[in-house]
């Protein structure tokens, strides 16, 4: 590519606002080079960025341009078109690196999404080269489609390849609009878009950026949860047991066993006093009635007023208390536990707000005392990702933040979760 200065060198032709094949010199701005079209008339325009081409210069000369009836110009357009497509040769030959310049821009560079949400991604395409640039032939350019991590690190979706939407003329440019669709684990995601021939060509060797994005894709925005509208919407004198997750009575009850026996191994005992944050509808109160011994003491708090009064009626023993919570603080004063569970809370909580109870655990837990949490965490995510229906954390970036709040974590056992993502449980202390 030449790049000229504006320049009188061209003398301005009679017929300036047409070039020799045909089509409008308006519509090749951006373009700073000669443009050599077809093989066949030679022009030069000398432009400058969003101006109008100040001359045009064609060996096919003036003859072609002198028609001034529309009709018959509309003709000329459609009958060069013709020809170009049909006397196309280079479109079944690799490009010659003074024609794989051009730029290709994102239109948006940030964008949130959905997990498998469909979208169009929207590209501004430049060819700043000297020939046409089509899918066509043997030889086509396309566009290479990749998501990768944030990072660039590869992942396990195939690049996918589209097709440009026409033919894209030497100097002229185009908005490309792809049809694509998210990927299915939530994550932060870099999604590339290159410019390629086939077969092995890319046009990023020779000066042309990939155009890339970065999306943060959530969970779907229908899983997301109310819990108080969620709890005011379900008879719980009926069903007290779907409302923290298990799908039975008989699932609550084994898994309220389950959930006693990880915090008996972590060190609770009969007469422990444990804080129960986000109790629900008391699953670890009622395995743990009748385990306690009367030395014993049981806090449950949620922020939930139902879930709350539920517990009031049914666990009735005089060392069981329930109160309501606000999210990022918790009602307790002047006393201490030696056990603060977080069952499937840190798993629906925003990061700040998960910062904030991590604050009053440490306040409230008694200097031997330990706190228990499970989170979901996944390489995929950079910091945190998602909604209440499921918080996905990056790990490291989850244990930074304990460590501000004064603890020190021990990962005490995981479990696979959805997609790349597993389930971590905590045990976390005073920082030495
Ligand atoms: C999935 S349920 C788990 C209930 C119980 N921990 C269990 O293991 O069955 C999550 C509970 O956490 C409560 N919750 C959510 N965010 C909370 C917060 N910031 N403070 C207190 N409770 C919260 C919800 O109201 C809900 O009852």
């Amino acid at each position: 590519m030449l790049p000229l200065a504006r320049t009188s060198r061209f003398p301005r032709s009679p017929d300036a606002d047409l070039d020799p094949i045909g089509h409008s010199a308006v519509s090749c701005r951006r373009s700073g080079s000669i443009h050599r079209a077809a093989g066949v008339n030679y022009h030069a325009t000398v432009i400058d960025h969003g101006k109008e081409p100040t001359a045009d210069l064609h060996r096919g000369g003036p003859r072609m341009a002198s028609h001034r009836s529309p009709i018959v110009r509309r003709l000329r357009h459609w009958a060069s078109d013709c020809l170009r497509v049909w006397q196309r040769p280079h479109l079944n030959a690799p490009l010659s690196p003074f024609d794989m310049q051009g730029r290709l821009v994102a239109l948006k560079t940030l964008c949130r999404l959905e997990a498998r949400q469909w979208f169009t991604h929207w590209l501004h395409l430049s060819n700043l080269g000297s020939a046409d640039w089509s899918s066509r032939g043997k030889c086509p350019v396309v566009l290479s489609v990749s998501w990768t991590l944030h990072n660039g690190e590869a992942i396990d979706l195939p690049p996918r390849e589209y097709a440009l939407p026409t033919l894209l003329r030497a100097g002229e440019s185009m908005r490309v609009p792809l049809s694509l669709q998210a990927p299915e684990a939530m994550g932060d995601y870099r999604l590339r878009v290159e410019l390629r021939q086939r077969p092995e060509r890319w046009f990023r060797e020779f000066g042309v950026a990939p155009a890339d994005c970065y999306c943060a894709v959530s969970a779907r925005a229908r899983d997301d949860i109310d819990y108080q509208a969620f709890y005011a919407a379900q008879d719980l004198g009926r069903n007290y047991w779907l409302v923290v997750g298990p799908q039975t009575r008989a699932d609550f009850d084994r898994l309220a066993q389950v959930k006693k026996q990880h915090l008996i191994d972590l060190g609770l005992h009969p007469d422990a006093r444990i804080l129960d944050v986000g109790c629900g509808t008391g699953l670890l109160a009622q395995a743990l009635e009748g385990y306690l011994s009367d030395r014993g003491r049981y806090v449950g708090t949620d922020l939930a007023p139902q879930a709350i009064e539920f517990c009031q009626a049914r666990y009735r023993r005089p060392n069981f208390h329930f109160q309501v919570n606000e999210p990022t603080t918790l009602p307790l004063v002047d006393e201490t536990f030696d056990c603060i569970a977080f069952y499937s809370v840190f798993t629906h909580t925003y990061a700040d707000e998960t910062a904030l109870l991590l604050g009053e655990a440490k306040r409230l837990l008694a200097p031997k005392g330990f706190v228990f949490a499970d989170v979901f965490t996944s390489p995929r995510v950079e910091r945190t990702q998602g909604h209440r229906g499921a918080i996905e954390w990056n790990l490291h970036h989850f244990l930074r933040l304990v460590a501000l709040a004064g603890l020190s974590a021990q990962c005490v056992f995981s479990t696979p979760w959805q997609q790349h993502a597993e389930r971590r449980f905590f045990r976390f202390v005073h920082r030495e």
